[in-house]
């Protein structure tokens, strides 16, 4: 059920789901400069069944876009399995897997038994995989947390319980949800994770550049790499990793280039969403300027403006 996405010879270089940044814009950025498998942002399973217009725009993707993952969340194996069904119908071809989030730490997702609660209730999400997996038609795979707590590290017998279930591949974020984004991702927890099951794993947490990606693969032995926050205004890292990987030399961007993906970045999410959504578009632009000669006032600059225009004379 991986083929085509997971190849014996090269490891998986991935972009994490990270709510309010995945979209097809970044997504595309990412893919263009070598990542191999991209993931939307978390996506309530029963906002889908609601129809909800908002719902259903997190994945939006257009003709060229080439096929990626969808991230769900929910705790409800049938209301999961109809809203396979909804990403199905909608994107078609467009659709590579179903990944289930059972590691978003946030308060308003865990407190409502979603996400990384289900850590806590393994028959239940052992429950959402089998319901997931018999109404995908695509692979379905799972993305969890070392364990909730100190007090309860379980990541590998959970891996299994995915195994267990159909799920045809898991990525473990070595931390646990007490720690939520804090402290140093356990790479012996994610290696004990690719012990314990034999379908695909995928390793998340701290990988930032080509170093710490060499190290993760080598101290895991996992079958690729998960980048979130440091794919944050860098897609550039992905064309350093696959560098790395393939023995060449990498140039790094310069500053000029950066600013002209920042801009390209604008200039095609302004075009999908409107100018309204320059404001979403903020927090991108402030991890591009990360760095930059006089970023602090750029920044503020930046800020303040309404339009793709604006935004060009400013910084252009
Ligand atoms: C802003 C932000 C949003 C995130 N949203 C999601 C999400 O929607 N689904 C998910 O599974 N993980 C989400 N995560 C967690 C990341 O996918 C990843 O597991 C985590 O950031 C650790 O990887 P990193 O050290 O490479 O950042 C999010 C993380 C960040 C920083």
């Amino acid at each position: 059920m991986t083929k085509g996405i997971f190849s014996a010879d090269r490891p998986a270089v991935c972009l994490a789901p990270m709510a309010g940044f995945s979209d097809r814009t970044f997504r595309l950025l990412c893919r263009e400069r070598g990542a191999d498998l991209v993931f939307s942002e978390m996506i309530s399973a029963k906002g889908l069944l609601y129809m909800s217009e908002k719902t259903r725009a997190l994945y939006f993707t257009r003709d060229e876009d080439a096929p990626f993952c969808v991230q769900l969340f929910g705790s409800e194996p049938e209301t999961l399995a109809n809203a396979v069904a909804i990403v199905e119908r909608d994107l078609g071809e467009k659709l590579l897997s179903i990944d289930l989030n059972m590691g978003c730490p946030a308060p308003k997702i865990a407190g409502n038994g979603d996400g990384s609660a289900l850590m806590l209730d393994p028959k239940l999400a052992g429950r959402i995989v089998a319901a997931t997996v018999k109404a995908a038609h695509v692979p379905v795979s799972v993305k969890f947390r070392k364990g909730w707590d100190d007090e309860h590290l379980n990541a590998e017998a959970f891996a299994r319980v995915c195994e267990d279930n159909g799920a045809a591949f898991v990525t473990i974020h070595g931390r646990t949800r007490a720690q939520m984004y804090s402290g140093k991702a356990d790479r012996a927890c994610m290696a004990a994770v690719k012990q314990a099951v034999s379908i695909p794993v995928i390793a998340n947490g701290d990988v930032h550049d080509a170093a710490s990606a060499l190290e993760t693969l080598r101290e895991t032995g996992c079958d690729g790499i998960m980048l979130g926050r440091g794919a944050l205004g860098n897609p550039f890292v992905f064309a350093e990793i696959r560098a790395a990987l393939d023995g060449r030399v990498y140039t790094p961007p310069t500053w000029e280039e950066r600013r002209e993906t920042a801009l390209r970045h604008a200039r095609m999410a302004l075009a999908e969403k409107g100018d309204h959504a320059i404001v979403e578009l903020r927090k991108h632009l402030a991890f591009y300027l990360r760095g930059f000669p006089e970023a602090a006032k750029l920044r503020i600059r930046v800020n303040s403006c309404k339009t793709l225009e604006e935004l060009e004379q400013i910084w252009g």
